[in-house]
């Protein structure tokens, strides 16, 4: 492998050894890809960061490389933990929970980690120029990264992110270079309008071509939003192996595949079956990946002047910025008046919220929807946002 010389510095510990640990790290995972050399990198992004996902083992790792003096040479942004740090009361949190998750965030701090505490890294001053090159954890940061935002990071885990935000590289993957393409044509013919719908069909493309690097052409849309494409990344994370995928009315790829495949509505209705509403929720979740401001501002004009029933717990998750933001301009207040719980830090998949055979989770992401079903006994349900408010409200 081609180092560079502050890379073979580093492995010789000049740097400290947590770094010359993180670079080996990084170097192995090049080596085991048939990279030959790194790349630099201009952020990372860094999941496992509940306490509910990485547990002693992680939070030891993560300490140790703090006490050891790591320390980040990019900035760099924490995925959501288990609670959200002002109210750890709604999510079921124990001492010995609460006071672990605190260690991992301080320990990341202790690094240079910022604690955003979000999956939407990009709404909280942390996103990348088109082509800049950084290491993301967290599938639905990569792929929005990617293919929404035209930067360049490889699908990285949550040591591997660190390690790259420690020692500033990353391997030199395909996912860096412009050898990327799509791999096949995706023609998507069932109709996708709402959230819901964006975050399923990226789960359905996902089951059916799990390995490949899609260019999904919706019919009847040319240019998709923002806010469609992360619940489409995150739904796309959640059932395949991809980092990236290409769409109409954005950096359109030249086609060199003559692999097709069609989605149709039977195809979203059958999993949709899957997951169809049977009994009245008792908790509705919204916000997965983190809402936008947008977002948050379209839910509160639904709920402004109207009251949550008293036997459902409505969660909407954001980003930490998001949320002041969301304060400063009255959305927070309408949300709390109509007795919904707006959250950041944290969501549902990530918290260790108790949920019985007998609650019922209506969620509108399919992500939350996938992971909820097999980390809990509660049943889920999949519906619009609308149904979900609706539900809420007991409309
Ligand atoms: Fe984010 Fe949690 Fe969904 S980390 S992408 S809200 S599962």
């Amino acid at each position: 492998m081609r180092l560079s010389k502050t890379e073979k510095m580093m492995l010789e510990g000049c740097y400290g050894e947590a770094c010359k640990r993180s670079l080996e790290l990084i170097v192995a995972i090049a080596e085991s890809y048939g990279c030959g050399e790194l790349v630099k990198v201009k952020s990372a992004h860094v999941s496992g960061v509940s306490y509910k996902n990485i547990g002693d083992a992680g939070l030891e790792y993560i300490k140790d490389l703090a006490e050891g003096g790591a320390k980040a040479r990019v900035r760099a942004t924490m995925n959501p933990c288990g609670f959200d740090l002002d109210k750890p009361w709604l999510f079921d949190v124990d001492e010995a929970f609460f006071e672990r998750q605190l260690e991992i965030i301080k320990s990341l701090e202790a690094i240079g980690i910022e604690p955003s505490l979000t999956c939407t890294p990009y709404y909280s001053g942390n996103k990348p120029r088109r082509g800049d090159h950084v290491a993301w954890a967290e599938s639905s940061a990569a792929i929005y990264a990617n293919s929404v935002i035209g930067a360049y990071t490889n699908r990285e885990s949550g040591p591997s992110a660190l390690a790259a935000a420690i020692t500033g590289r990353a391997a030199l993957t395909k996912d860096h270079t412009d050898e990327r393409k799509p791999s096949v044509v995706v023609e998507v013919l069932a109709k996708v309008s709402d959230h819901s719908d964006w975050s399923l069909l990226g789960l359905v493309i996902g089951r059916l071509v799990p390995d490949e690097s899609p260019f999904i052409k919706v019919k009847g849309r040319v240019r998709a939003t923002d806010d469609e494409l992360k619940c489409l990344s995150a739904g796309l994370g959640a059932s395949s192996a991809t980092s990236i995928f290409w769409t109409t009315g954005r950096d359109v790829q030249e086609l060199q595949t003559s692999k097709h495949i069609a989605v149709t509505n039977n195809d979203l209705k059958s999993v949709r079956e899957e997951w169809a509403p049977t009994k009245r929720p008792t908790v509705v979740f919204i916000g997965c990946p983190h809402c936008s401001l947008r977002e948050i501002k379209e839910i509160a004009e639904k709920l402004k002047g109207r009251r949550v029933k008293k036997d459902v717990k409505l969660l909407i998750s954001t980003s930490r910025s998001v949320y002041e933001k969301a304060s400063k301009l009255g959305f927070l207040d309408v949300i709390e008046r109509a007795g919904a719980y707006l959250v950041k830090d944290t969501c549902l998949v990530v918290s260790p919220m108790r949920l019985s055979r007998s609650d019922v989770v209506l969620t509108d992401s399919a992500k939350t929807a996938y992971y909820a079903e097999t980390m809990t006994n509660a049943t889920i349900a999949l519906g619009s946002r609308r149904t979900c408010l609706e539900e809420a409200l007991g409309m």
